[in-house]
């Protein structure tokens, strides 16, 4: 009988949880015994194991974040945190692991598939910085979260003719702001990809005005070289290149938090089935991903030297819409 683990790693994202539901009902049903790992890489280099039954993942298709915790674990970049989580796989006979996850995640997936251990990573992150994936679990939840905070901001800045800088996530990829700000219908999006500094965007803004905009919301992702700090402070001093008063808001990690949607539901609870019937066709050294409309595996070799890159059209379709 197979012995299947299953850990959340890296930052949690809304869908997690689906997917760990759809992992452990989907081995049962072939079978197998089932383990989840507490606080993702961490939990199994110190042998936190629980085995698990479809009724211990009852309730949770609808709860944001992991009941199973996360953690983001340095010594699974060093030889012998990996040697410590393959003995560990060993003590407790398990013979495939699936790891959710960002791209840390998958690096250490990969890494422990050459140590021999037979993994299936699922794209999970709200960054949607993985490549291999049209869209990873949370990131469409995690923009709503953002558009929702658009909308808001929007009937308080055209109160006020304000502008606002509302400052997501996204580490170092542009993502999130680029879609937030197209379907938020940004004046101004402000993100990596795309070399943008203060004065660049101080013109774009009295553009605005001179076009006769009352208010304008920029969307500014949190990599960008001026994040909305530095933005902030730069105007607070040159208050005049703008032509508007200005207002800051970070999302933060609201923007992590939250019930998924119904596309990371499905998203999480396809990608997590997919896993189990990789690891059952004997197949591994994958990570499960969603391009083209289909659940397709993708060495994870490929995954971890890959790099995603932004749409150029949504990205010239941001700057037209911004009229
Ligand atoms: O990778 C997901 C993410 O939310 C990033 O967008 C953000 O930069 C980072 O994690 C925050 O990490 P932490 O929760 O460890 O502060």
């Amino acid at each position: 009988m197979k012995r299947v683990a299953v850990l959340t790693s890296g930052g949690d994202a809304p869908g997690m949880n689906a997917a760990v539901r759809a992992i452990v009902r989907s081995g049962v049903a072939r079978g197998w015994a089932m383990f989840g790992v507490r606080l993702g890489y961490a939990g199994l280099l110190g042998g936190d194991l629980v085995e698990l039954g479809p009724r211990d993942v009852g309730g949770i298709i609808q709860r944001g974040g992991t009941f199973l915790g996360s953690s983001r674990c340095f010594e699974m970049h060093t030889d012998v945190g990996l040697q410590r989580a393959v003995d560990v796989l060993q003590r407790r006979g398990i013979t495939g692991l699936i790891v959710i996850g960002g791209d840390g995640s998958q690096a250490g997936a990969f890494a422990l598939s050459r140590k021999g251990v037979e993994v299936v990573g699922v794209a999970s992150t709200i960054d949607n910085d993985l490549p291999c994936t049209d869209v990873s679990i949370g990131t469409t939840t995690a923009i709503d979260i953002a558009l929702e905070a658009i909308d808001r901001l929007r009937t308080t800045a055209a109160s006020h003719q304000r502008a606002f800088l509302l400052e997501v996530m996204g580490r170092n990829s542009g993502y999130l702001g680029l879609i937030a700000g197209i379907a938020g219908g940004a004046e101004a999006i402000v993100i990596p990809e795309v070399p943008t500094d203060p004065e660049m965007l101080g013109a774009e803004l009295r553009a605005c005005r001179e076009r006769g905009k009352q208010h304008a919301i920029v969307v500014v992702a949190e990599g960008a070289a001026f994040n909305a700090q530095m933005l902030a402070h730069y105007f607070s001093e040159h208050h005049a290149r703008l032509g508007f008063d200005l207002r800051v808001t970070q999302l933060g990690h609201v923007q992590r938090g939250g019930n998924p949607g119904v596309f990371d539901r499905m998203l999480a609870t396809r990608l997590g089935a997919g896993a189990v019937d990789r690891l059952g066709a004997g197949e591994h050294g994958v990570m499960m991903g969603f391009l083209g409309g289909k659940i397709v595996a993708t060495p994870l070799s490929q995954v971890t030297s890959g790099k995603r890159v932004l749409d150029a059209e949504l990205l010239a379709l941001a700057k037209v819409l911004a009229h």
